[in-house]
């Protein structure tokens, strides 16, 4: 069986993913909790910026515009790797974005 090496440096986490196992799946049954809501591609909660690796999808049509993901986001719930990877939470990286740039309604 293939297995896969994830990393999320901003969570200081790495885990493994099976081949046919979500990202999100393989990050739950490791303990790690990425913020999911629907769990189908839809409502977009679990965004992710996949920053190496690669991905292929369980559905047609995930809810990423093209140029979302020229620009490397990724929807963790639907979202299978082939191969080892680097992730970015959303929620991290506005958190990271609202620190370094706050706006005035922060
Ligand atoms: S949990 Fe809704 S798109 Fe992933």
């Amino acid at each position: 069986m293939t297995e896969w090496r994830i990393r999320c440096p901003d969570l200081d986490a790495e885990w493994s993913a099976e081949d046919g196992e979500s990202l999100l799946e393989s990050a739950e049954r490791a303990g790690i909790g990425l913020l999911s809501s629907c769990r189908n591609g839809t409502c977009r909660a679990c965004m992710c910026r996949l920053i190496a690796g690669e991905v292929r999808y369980r559905i047609e049509w995930p809810g990423l515009s093209r140029e979302e993901k020229a620009e490397g986001w990724v929807l963790p719930c639907v979202a299978e790797p082939i191969s080892d990877g680097v992730v970015e939470p959303l929620t991290v990286v506005k958190l990271f974005q609202k620190t370094l740039f706050p706006q005035p309604s922060d």
